[in-house]
């Protein structure tokens, strides 16, 4: 009864088999090879200590019997069986989806594995469905999104975006020669530490080399894991954490994972514009996914806490003065919040700082031309706030610990329904009022004393928690069409897929230093799309590393362009400077925000920074030198990529008129000479038609 499922995309094949005994192989991924070719390899004991199951390539491998690698599923059975034999059962295939149910018949559970494709691209998006037909419960201990099996006995150099708060986004590479690699979370959100993601491959650049990827679409506890196992087969898991997660499935019910979206593709490049199309395409919110992203104005490294109706006003005018589109109050506006140790909670306007309300500020940003965006960090609570002292049993704990801090905050229960209505309830009452298009989600801490008494089986709040915020952003946005969401977890603890999947944009890091940005730029690019990216300009490392105000543009201008810099202490100059770079940015921004990226050289490796976005007539290359003296090495040919060979392009450069061909630029490039630390220069080359 052995058949055979093809899953075809635009350039590459994802084969399936089901073999005489039912189980659900992996027999290929990659390029595109005659159908009829496919077959099943025969599997067997190894010895006494190698099972079958163990050298099983399978498309979802499930805890049971001789198994002793890694599994994607676990669960344990009402009469405490904790083996599980899921077989195939049948498949749904249509042109675009295949579903393949497997079944453990002892126990009348089903898995449907489903994989979503297109010809349109190389992306196949992967979920797990459980579904309990007993008339039991189950408990599921993990579950995985899916499987990956890559092929070759070689070793795979597996690359995550890793990094701490401030340093978010640092590429980093791990060769797997034997054991496992592992990156996850255990905070509650994705954390700054490690990204739900696997990029493997084998000596790849840029440009060559087969590189497997994938994302999940996921932003709590989550993990992945890529194994090696004694006979080099590399496999991975990517899902949900199972550190501290069970799931009951009651009788009759089902539970559906989370999405990961993976690809095969040939270099580096392919796969990030890949991946940001799709995410444009068929992830991000549809309110806001294909238009392009507002300049905004953020008064948070101006003002502080210390908000009023007037400073906010001044820093309004002066934004608008230099081009910006959206005003966004953050932090300080509400409650007795004047530092971080209180307020949180407490949703009201400040009466002290907007006696008249919020509304003559709105209004005056409105009048001046911006839309007026706020800032919320409703999934938090402080001790100091009207709502801990009303409600002092929303916040996860165990009665007989001590509630740890961290910013002074505790974590509210957001599994407990009356706790999702209030932060529901808070961001709308404040829209009701208000003319606010925009908010700012932040969230500021981990978890602790994870204690959710309202739940039956407690190791469900992670999931639940990610669950409710991803609800809150669905009904906001479903309520206000026109509202645009950013994700926010102190800088980057929230820039992810699953964030993106319910917010419009996200927020990568505090730090806003124009050179660390380009690294932290870099390692966002691989896999998310830059119109997500928010990129602030300010002046917060003046005092440690200064940089021209042209650098931190250009630094910025590489993301979606946003200001957040002092203002009122610009001088004219300096205003019109910034007006000049945002109007150029509004000419340029659907190149940038949209088109595809190339990533020319980058600081850490080639001591300069060269990023090229090219759409229709348009490319834009933006040149940036590091912090240090470039030496001897001061001498660039800057090649460029995806331009049309036989067309000419014209631009200037270093004061100077060029007209070139395509084929001279990717072949010969531009020269330069970069000696200077931290020099930057935009190019913005046009298409000539004739
Ligand atoms: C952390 C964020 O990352 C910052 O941008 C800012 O919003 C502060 N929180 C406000 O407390």
């Amino acid at each position: 009864m052995s058949k055979i499922f093809v899953i075809e995309t635009k350039n590459t094949h994802y084969a399936i088999g089901v073999d005489e005994r039912g189980l659900v192989r992996h027999l290929h991924w990659g390029d595109k090879v005659d159908k009829k070719d496919y077959d099943i390899p025969a599997i067997w004991d190894t010895n006494s200590n190698y099972s079958d199951l163990d050298n099983a390539k399978l498309e979802y491998t499930v805890f049971g019997g001789k198994l002793y690698r890694n599994c994607a599923f676990k669960c344990t059975y009402a009469d405490g069986c904790r083996d599980s034999v899921f077989l195939f059962e049948n498949a749904e295939e249509t042109e675009n989806s295949l579903a393949i149910t497997l079944v453990d018949k002892a126990y009348d559970v089903r898995i449907k594995l489903h994989y979503l494709f297109s010809k349109n691209d190389d992306i196949i998006t992967r979920f797990a469905e459980v579904i309990n037909d007993s008339n039991a419960s189950v408990m599921l201990d993990r579950i995985m999104s899916a499987e990956i099996n890559l092929p070759t006995e070689k070793p795979y150099e597996i690359q995550n975006m890793n990094g701490s708060w401030g340093a978010e986004f640092q590429l980093e590479t791990t060769e797997l020669k034997t054991g496992s690699v592992n990156y996850e979370s255990r905070k509650g959100t994705m954390g700054h530490t490690n990204h739900p993601v696997f990029i493997a491959s084998q000596n790849a650049t840029e440009d060559y080399g087969r590189v497997y990827f994938g994302a999940l679409g996921y932003g709590g506890n989550f993990k992945v894991e890529m194994t090696r196992d004694y006979r080099g087969m590399t496999r991975g898991i990517i899902g949900i954490n199972d550190f501290d997660f069970s799931y009951e499935l009651k009788a009759g019910e089902s539970f559906v994972t989370p999405k990961v979206y993976i690809g095969v593709t040939d270099g580096f490049a392919v796969m990030s514009n890949m991946m940001g199309k799709f995410a444009v395409e068929n992830i991000m919110p549809k309110s806001f996914a294909k238009k392009p992203l507002p300049v905004l104005y953020n008064s948070w490294e101006a003002t502080w806490f210390d908000v009023s109706v007037e400073n906010q006003l001044e820093l309004a005018k002066k934004a608008k003065q230099i081009g910006c589109e959206l005003f966004v109050m953050d932090d300080g506006w509400f409650g007795d919040r004047h530092d971080d140790h209180q307020g949180l909670g407490d949703w009201v306007v400040n009466k002290q700082k907007f006696p008249n309300g919020l509304n003559e500020l709105i209004d005056g940003v409105n009048e001046l031309g911006m839309d007026f965006g706020l800032w919320f960090e409703p999934e938090m609570v402080q001790r100091d706030s009207d709502l801990f002292r009303t409600h002092p049993d929303w916040i996860y704990h165990y009665e007989k610990r001590e509630n740890s801090e961290l910013r002074n905050q505790l974590v509210l229960n957001l599994t407990k329904p009356e706790v999702k209505q209030f932060v529901f309830d808070c961001m709308d009452k404040m829209l009701q009022k208000h003319d606010i298009k925009y908010i700012k989600w932040d969230m500021n801490r981990p978890f602790s004393e994870i204690g959710a008494e309202n739940l039956e089986n407690p190791q469900e709040l992670w999931y639940r928690h990610t669950m409710a915020v991803y609800e809150i952003a669905d009904k906001l946005k479903e309520k206000y069409p026109y509202l645009q969401l950013e994700a926010c977890s102190s800088g980057g603890g929230r820039a992810e897929l699953g964030a993106l999947e319910h917010f419009d944009m996200v927020w990568t890091s505090d730090n806003t230093d124009p050179l660390d940005r380009l690294t932290i730029q870099k390692g966002y690019s691989m896999l998310y799309p830059t119109k997500s990216m928010r990129a602030w300009v300010t002046d917060w490392n003046d005092w440690c590393r200064p940089t021209s105000l042209d650098f931190r543009f250009l630094s910025s201008m590489q993301g979606s362009l946003s200001i957040g810099a002092n203002l009122s202490k610009y001088s004219d100059d300096d205003l019109a400077k910034a007006e000049k770079y945002i109007s150029l940015y509004k000419d340029i921004r659907p190149t940038i925000q949209f088109g595809d990226l190339y990533r020319l050289a980058s600081v850490r490796q080639d001591d300069y920074n060269a990023t090229e976005y090219v759409k229709d007539d348009q490319a834009v290359l933006f040149i940036c030198t590091g912090a240090d003296s470039l030496f001897n090495h001061q001498f660039k040919e800057i090649r460029l990529k995806g331009l049309d060979s036989n067309a000419i392009y014209s631009f200037d450069i270093d004061n100077k008129h060029f007209e070139k061909s395509g084929a001279y630029l990717m072949n010969v490039g531009i020269n330069q000479c970069l000696g200077t630390p931290l020099e930057c220069k935009i190019v913005v080359l046009k298409k000539l038609t004739n």
